[in-house]
């Protein structure tokens, strides 16, 4: 499967950067492709109606779109701030939800979601995730239940950001597995 994989964070060593890289690797060892976001389709002006007028931004939406409509399942890790998502996370979605011209949908609905969070604290964003998940099931997604908050991630990673901890990589794996399973075509019908 195509998996996507998007940060809530583009902080310079962001915890949620390091849960997403091991989240690549562990999908790659499952036999999935993994892409990131990349950095300009992350890193939209905060959303205004009028920016939609924009002719470059409006080019990058079209490629953020590519990017969402493309994949089979997205992971996303942000981190928790004050029991929320973050902002930067909050304006990909505000941004992409935006239909194409001549579109009746955004291209979020119907995606498949697995969700997780990094944190240094112990809790690692636990009080966000289910927000996050009501959030994103009102944009139309489908998101698999079990999350997985990553608690004290300074000490599961090495100087490098390396995740070391194999439990913590054997909870990736389910999440990846059962998250991919998700979206296999049998799985989820369309309404009457
Ligand atoms: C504005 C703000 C609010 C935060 N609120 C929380 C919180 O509610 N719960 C928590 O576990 N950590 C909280 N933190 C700490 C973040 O978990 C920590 O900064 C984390 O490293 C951010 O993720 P990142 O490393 O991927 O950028 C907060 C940090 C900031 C800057």
């Amino acid at each position: 499967m195509n998996v996507l994989l998007i940060s809530g964070s583009t902080r310079e060593g962001s915890l949620n950067k390091c849960l997403l890289d091991a989240v690549a690797e562990e999908a790659h060892n499952l036999n999935h492709q993994t892409t990131s976001l990349p950095h300009q389709l992350a890193s939209f002006p905060l959303y205004h109606a009028d920016l939609e007028k924009d002719a470059t931004l409006q080019n990058q939406l079209s490629l953020l779109r590519q990017k969402i409509d493309s994949a089979d399942v997205i992971m996303i890790s942000s981190p928790e701030y004050n029991g929320f998502h973050t902002p930067h996370l909050h304006n990909v979605f505000t941004w992409a939800s935006r239909p194409a011209e001549g579109k009746p949908n955004s291209v979020l609905e119907g995606k498949v979601l697995g969700l997780l969070a990094a944190a240094p604290g112990p809790f690692g964003g636990v009080r966000m995730l289910p927000r996050l998940s009501s959030f994103a099931a009102d944009h139309g997604c489908w998101v698999h239940p079990r999350y997985l908050a990553v608690g004290d991630m300074e000490a599961k990673i090495n100087e490098n950001g390396h995740l070391t901890c194999s439990e913590t990589r054997q909870k990736l794996r389910n999440l990846i597995s059962r998250t991919c399973n998700m979206a296999e075509p049998a799985q989820i019908a369309e309404p009457a």
